[in-house]
């Protein structure tokens, strides 16, 4: 068994990048030197006896360990986006913002034959990202820092799919269509009502088709000995518009 490992308990998860030191948890610590000796679903006690299950890091976990810069998009946005663009797992992916890289990430996971540019103009987030692929052992990512404005005149390849997550998205549709594949798709994901009507009215002026403007709801249910009920008290993340070039 290798690091990057995870410890669970219950709801709570603990990731671990090398088996070294003490961990601290709400249950007590963990020396982290016995983790060589154990392998993936035993257990280890906290020096109180709680236990924790030792599983692997796997890609469901990216969006609760990987390091935070921007605010990343949520996993059910994600979702949404890969089936609605029908992701090969041989495409080319343009990726405006980076950010924290989540979406770069799993992009890049489900197209495991295929290539990722992900692309961001903050030196120091685009550093955080390279350490989450870096944990993810992601090698189909390529990350380049600037201003994907500038930085897309330099691309000569057709892009499958090119999904934004940045300012000025509505103003980059434009490009983002002759960088794309006859039959590529565009996603952007945006959390203003405002801002999303502008991307959906510049798909349809730049003749994108079958475009359409959407939001995925997820409410978390709590279940109580008295009944059960939403727990999510704040559902809007954002919308996504999603277009096809044909
Ligand atoms: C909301 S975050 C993206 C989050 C990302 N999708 C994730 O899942 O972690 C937006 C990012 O876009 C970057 N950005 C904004 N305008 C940009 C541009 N013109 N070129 C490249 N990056 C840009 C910002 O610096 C920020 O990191």
């Amino acid at each position: 068994m290798e690091p990057p490992i995870v410890l669970l308990r219950k709801n709570s998860s603990f990731l671990v990048e090398k088996f070294e030191g003490v961990l601290h948890t709400h249950h007590g610590k963990i020396n982290l030197e016995e983790l060589k000796q154990k392998k993936f679903g035993d257990e280890i006690k906290t020096h109180l006896g709680v236990k924790y299950r030792i599983l692997p890091f796997n890609p469901s976990d990216f969006f609760r360990h990987f390091r935070r810069s921007a605010t990343p998009i949520m996993p059910k946005d994600v979702g949404a986006i890969i089936v609605h663009t029908g992701l090969t797992p041989d495409s080319l992916i343009l990726d405006a913002g980076t950010g924290s890289g989540i979406l770069a990430a799993y992009l890049a996971y489900f197209n495991k034959y295929g290539e990722v540019v992900t692309v961001e103009k903050r030196k120091d987030f685009a550093k955080v990202a390279r350490e989450n692929f870096k944990l993810a052992r992601l090698k189909n990512i390529h990350q380049i820092v600037g201003d994907v404005n500038f930085v897309a005149d330099g691309f000569k390849k057709e892009f499958d799919l090119i999904v934004l997550d940045m300012k000025g998205d509505a103003e980059f549709i434009p490009k983002a269509k002759e960088l794309l594949k006859t039959s590529g798709y565009i996603a952007v994901y945006n959390p203003y009502f405002e801002a999303t009507r502008k991307v959906y009215e510049t798909m349809v002026k730049e003749d994108f088709k079958e475009v359409e403007s959407f939001e995925i709801i997820k409410i978390d249910l709590e279940h109580r000995r008295v009944g059960t009920r939403p727990r999510t008290k704040i559902w809007h993340t954002g919308f996504i518009v999603i277009g096809r070039k044909v």
